[in-house]
């Protein structure tokens, strides 16, 4: 379980941008994170990624404060895709794909070639092993990218806008192919796009202006949203 306690982050001496933040993320779910542009998604996600520090608060994995947690333990628990997928363009799928294994765990390149190949095959992608990724669908690129986070196996795997670049029809592929992998990995999504976040996800928190405006189903906070629009309307 990922808990985040009293969290509050502002950057150098500018106002808050996420005040007394609590969330529990139970494992086994696609949970999302949703709201609007500036409200502190990102920031978020980099502070549950142990990018930023938080002012106050506190990340707890398995009750264990994020803080206390050596790096490469900590990268085998938590893992992120940034929207910038971060792919080594002069370096095939396969070679993007051991760099962590190789350079960070150590492994010797066979076995790393190995383990990637049917960390790829798993994921249903390993037709494009040997392609660079320019050759390859922004879909593809970014299933790519989070075959890659997968290979140190972390328990969670946070995703920021992982649909931002695609159109829908990859967008609903990437949706039923992320759900196939939730049982081995808790995906934690940032994104702008409901319809994704209403077929994905099981429930998530709505962000405004970095505090919780509503939490639950998708469906319960898009209720509050309309709530709030209708109840703007009337006055
Ligand atoms: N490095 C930074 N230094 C100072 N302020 C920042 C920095 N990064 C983000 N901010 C500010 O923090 C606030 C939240 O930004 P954040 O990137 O977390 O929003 P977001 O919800 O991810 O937005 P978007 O949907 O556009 O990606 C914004 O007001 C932004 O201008
Ligand atoms: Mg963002």
């Amino acid at each position: 379980m990922l808990e985040i306690k009293d969290l509050s982050y502002s950057y150098g001496n500018s106002n808050g941008v996420l005040d007394n933040i609590n969330i529990q993320f139970p494992k086994e779910h696609i949970l999302a994170i949703l709201g609007e542009s500036g409200s502190g998604k990102t920031t978020l996600l980099k502070c549950i990624g142990k990018f930023l520090k938080p002012q106050t608060g506190q990340i707890l994995f398995n009750g264990e404060n994020i803080i206390d947690i050596d790096d490469l333990s900590f990268r085998r628990m938590i893992g992120i895709v940034f929207q910038q997928l971060y792919l080594f363009p002069h370096l095939t799928v396969l070679e993007n794909m051991i760099l962590s294994p190789v350079h960070v765990l150590k492994k010797d390149k066979e076995t790393a070639r190995k383990e990637a190949l049917h960390t790829l095959k798993k994921l249903g992608i390993d037709d494009i092993s040997k392609s660079y990724p320019s050759q390859i669908s922004g879909g593809q690129a970014q299933r790519v990218a989070i075959a890659r986070a997968l290979v140190l196996k972390p328990q969670y795997l946070l995703l920021d806008e992982p649909t931002a670049a695609l159109d829908i029809v990859t967008t609903n592929d990437f949706g039923r192919w992320l759900v196939t992998l939730k049982e081995e990995t808790t995906f934690i999504v940032v994104t702008h796009d409901i319809p994704f976040a209403e077929n994905v996800a099981s429930s998530g928190v709505l962000l405004e202006q970095g505090i919780i405006k509503a939490e639950g189903t998708i469906k319960a906070i898009l209720s509050t949203v309309h709530q709030a629009v209708e109840k703007d309307d009337e006055a």
